[in-house]
């Protein structure tokens, strides 16, 4: 029997089709960007320095990234267990997306690129708060590449969210957990209107999660790039991309031919 993902076999709803369908760019890349701090101190330069290299390395995967066609693109750009590094790398951090807001928010929104932010709000500085609620506002009706940057961001703390919602909502007598579904738990996510991402570069050669999209990640194709992210240029990106269209996905099916 041949089964491909519009046979009856796969619940309707559960398959993202449109991803199945496409053989070549992925609709949705996610990115870990990793490696700026050995970067830097391969050059015996301070990690901050790796940080820095790493907005411009960012830059140009935006950039990339519409000129080939891929609709959302996802940065991990501070995780919620980031706040563990040294104070001075942290607020480091903070101010480089600060900078970034404030120095690249518009050439993105002439871009026509929606911005949205995920990763918890709460604990971060006002002022970082009203950056990010202006990047969203502003860049809310383009229609262009959706960029999407986690800040605070960690898949456990999202589904720990999500599930302190619906937790109250039961114990209000609104929700019955007997018809609890997979649909209550992704639409309180903080990626919510975002689709899941078919492809997550990792750069740096680290082969793991790190506690990103943990949820989103169930069927996405994997691809770890040896490069540090300062280097990741075009080649690099483009490299992930192929890796990407030669991967089979089957989303729990067989082939499309049956093997
Ligand atoms: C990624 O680079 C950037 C952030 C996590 C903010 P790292 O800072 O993790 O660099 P390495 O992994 O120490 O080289
Ligand atoms: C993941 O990288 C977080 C970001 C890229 C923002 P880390 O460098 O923090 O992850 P670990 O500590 O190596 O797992
Ligand atoms: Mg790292």
């Amino acid at each position: 029997m041949t089964t491909s993902p519009d046979s009856g076999l796969l619940k309707p709803g559960q398959i993202p089709r449109e991803a199945a369908k496409r053989h070549g760019v992925p609709r949705h890349v996610a990115i870990i960007m990793d490696g700026n701090g050995r970067w830097a101190n391969a050059r015996g330069l301070p990690r901050t320095e790796g940080h820095r290299q790493g907005l411009d390395a960012l830059r140009g995967a935006i950039r990339h990234a519409g000129q080939r066609g891929i609709d959302f693109v996802t940065v991990y750009s501070f995780s919620s267990e980031n706040w563990s590094r040294p104070p001075t790398e942290v607020s480091f951090l903070m101010g480089l997306l600060r900078r970034f807001v404030q120095r690249d928010l518009s050439e993105l929104h002439q871009a026509n690129i929606r911005v949205r932010v995920i990763g918890a709000r709460a604990g971060l500085e006002p002022g970082i708060c009203a950056l990010l609620d202006e990047a969203e506002a502003l860049t809310r009706a383009n229609t262009g590449m959706t960029l999407v940057v986690a800040f605070n961001y960690g898949g456990r703390d999202e589904i720990l969210r999500a599930a302190r919602q619906l937790a109250e909502a039961a114990a209000a007598g609104q929700l019955d957990p007997a018809s609890l579904s997979e649909q209550d738990i992704s639409s309180r996510l903080d990626t919510s209107d975002i689709p899941d991402p078919d492809l997550i570069i990792r750069t740096s050669g680290e082969q793991r999660l790190s506690n990103f999209l943990l949820w989103q990640a169930a069927y996405a194709e994997f691809v770890f790039s040896p490069v540090m992210w300062p280097d990741f240029d075009a080649a690099a990106f483009d490299a992930a991309l192929d890796a990407f269209s030669a991967r089979e996905r089957r989303f729990g099916a067989v082939s499309a031919g049956g093997g």
